[in-house]
């Protein structure tokens, strides 16, 4: 199990920025001291059906303040939303293995929905030019705190209602956006294809397989991934909540 503490943090806000979608901010001094981009937390929820934490990753991390900004996805989740400013909740430290900032030249964060939160800490930890190519289904999100993050960001929605219609990779290619390294976090199909179409322009990118967690907690098991090793079977599984959720996607076995 991943070794980590669980302190009761006071909700400074916790508001709806899109339909479904909360930010939410804690005062966690202890826990933001500790914190790195692309990791993730434990939220408890209190109600007594649903007891296992819930992993949300980490938007902004400030000096005594950790910024977090999940989707309402099931009875947890939900649970979160109905919390107001002044009450508490059960966090746990930083867990996994986040992005590993590069020195380059321009870099490139792809998001895809409830994967763009931690885009943002990203950005915000990154020199150099960034250009942030994010995706939704209809809403967009984040993009103002992207640009405060000295981001240049353009943005993609599968109903064309902002910006480009169609997916985050057509954006690149049509916009013919390029840089020296990606970073990415969002539903596994748009890591795939990313992965592969960095491999065709021969440029890394590290991806976070968030979308794969459970528990987050090192004991369900269900966030398994193959990595590849110089083994037997050319890969050995690793936990996304352990191991990672950041990998290289040039090491992620994605055809499974
Ligand atoms: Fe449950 Fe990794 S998310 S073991």
């Amino acid at each position: 199990m991943c070794k980590k503490t669980v302190i009761e943090a006071k909700i400074i806000q916790n508001q709806e920025i899109a339909q479904g979608v909360y930010r939410m901010v804690l005062s966690a001094p202890e826990i933001a001291a500790g914190a790195s981009c692309g990791q993730f937390v434990n939220l408890y929820p209190k109600a007594k059906h649903t007891l296992l934490p819930r992993p949300i990753s980490i938007c902004e991390i400030g000096e005594d303040t950790l910024t977090l900004v999940y989707g309402v996805v099931g009875e947890g989740t939900r649970e979160f939303a109905g919390y107001n400013a002044g009450e508490t909740i059960r966090v746990s430290s930083a867990i996994g293995t986040g992005f590993k900032p590069q020195k380059t030249k321009t870099a490139v964060l792809v998001g895809g929905g409830i994967g763009v939160p931690p885009l943002v800490e990203l950005a915000k930890q990154m020199s150099g030019e960034k250009i942030a190519v994010i995706g939704f289904r209809d809403e967009p999100f984040l993009k103002e705190e992207l640009e405060k993050a000295g981001a240049k960001v353009y943005i993609a929605t599968d109903s064309g209602k902002t910006g480009f219609k169609g997916n985050v990779i057509e954006l690149i290619q049509e916009q013919g956006i390029s840089g020296d390294y990606f970073y990415s976090c969002g539903p596994k199909v748009m890591l795939k294809a990313l992965a592969a179409y960095c491999e065709s322009i021969n440029t890394p990118v590290q991806v976070s397989l968030e979308e794969r967690m459970g528990c987050g907690y090192g004991a369900c098991v269900g966030c398994v991934c193959k990595i590849k090793e110089n083994t037997e079977t050319g890969y050995e599984h690793k936990k996304v909540c352990k191991d990672g959720p950041v990998f290289l996607g040039s090491e992620v076995v994605w055809d499974e």
